[in-house]
């Protein structure tokens, strides 16, 4: 039976650690993987905009000696020539996979029911799962280890949290997330979390107060206004501006690392002299996209 990756919030806190452990080997032995893909073509469906996703996944593809087609219905087009489910069941006659960033994860439910493919969730407006493993792989490179850090998530409560809180807990990693009132994690996707996190011995702390990612290992940062919100500017600036993660955040928690998935807002969510400082992940969690996605269509497409 094909096996799609929407979310990680079904899978083993075993079958997580496989899969970062995967990740590891194709990053550290690329040469061992380069026919895993061979003869195969991947169809991947933008919705929204991407820089990381789509070249990340184009070029790894190509890695693991695969095909990618890029199809852009950002202009709406294809969504408005036919259902998603009509969509889905033509790329599956061809595409031995589907990757698809999409404004709805309904869409993707769409998406998996009509094709008899792997679906991949390259985002959507609940989850983001690949952006999960690339920062926990991250993490492992910089402490050797996952379980028993902490990560404080600082800014608002969005797609990019809910994947960081369930991928945190399945590999053993404490989460606090901070965020103005208002802007709070799903209370859905957070009970996900919390019940993968009772197994697995994990804290999961919610505050409005910037003091609770005191101690953190690692402050993550998102952007403010997600693909698709259009709040204005002045609206967000007035209720956000306190929670930016700066020098003095970085300071007064006494986190070692500073992480943002990116594309990132220099001096709005993050400043630019943070980004630019040596506490910064940034660049080893967007070169660890690849090698997490390649280790994501290795497991699927060779189920
Ligand atoms: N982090 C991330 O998904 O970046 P893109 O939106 O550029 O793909
Ligand atoms: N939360 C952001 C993540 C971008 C990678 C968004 O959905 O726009």
């Amino acid at each position: 039976m094909k096996q799609d990756l929407l979310t990680f919030a079904n899978w083993t806190p075993e079958a997580m650690q496989n899969l970062l452990q995967l990740a590891v080997e194709i990053k550290q032995a690329p040469a061992s993987y380069s026919n895993v893909l061979a003869g195969k073509s991947i169809v991947a469906l933008f919705e929204k905009p991407s820089l990381r996703t789509r070249v990340s996944f184009d070029i790894g593809i190509n890695k693991l000696g695969g095909h990618m087609v890029y199809l852009d219905v950002q202009s709406g087009k294809l969504a408005g020539r036919e259902d998603a489910v009509d969509t889905a069941a033509n790329l599956a006659c061809w595409a031995d996979a589907i990757v698809a960033r999409v404004f709805s994860h309904t869409t993707l439910e769409t998406f998996s029911k009509a094709a008899n493919v792997p679906v991949v969730n390259a985002l959507c407006d609940k989850y983001h799962p690949c952006q999960g493993l690339a920062d926990y792989l991250t993490m492992f490179e910089r402490f050797g280890k996952t379980e028993g850090l902490t990560m404080a998530y600082v800014g608002d409560g969005n797609n990019v949290t809910h994947s960081l809180l369930i991928v945190g807990a399945l590999l053993g990693c404490n989460q606090v997330v901070v965020t103005p009132e208002g802007h709070e994690a799903s209370p859905e996707i957070v009970a996900q979390a919390k019940a993968i996190a009772e197994k697995t011995g994990v804290t999961i702390v919610e505050s409005t107060e910037l003091s609770a990612a005191n101690g953190a290992d690692v402050i993550y940062a998102d952007t403010w206004l997600s693909m698709g919100d259009d709040t204005p500017l002045d609206v967000i600036k007035e209720k956000f501006m306190p929670y930016q993660v700066n020098e003095a955040l970085m300071e007064a928690t006494g986190a070692s690392y500073v992480m943002h998935c990116q594309p990132a807002h220099r001096d709005l969510e993050i400043t630019g002299s943070l980004i630019d400082s040596d506490k910064s992940l940034l660049m080893q969690q967007a070169e660890n996209r690849m090698h997490g996605q390649n280790a994501i269509l290795t497991q699927l497409l060779n189920a």
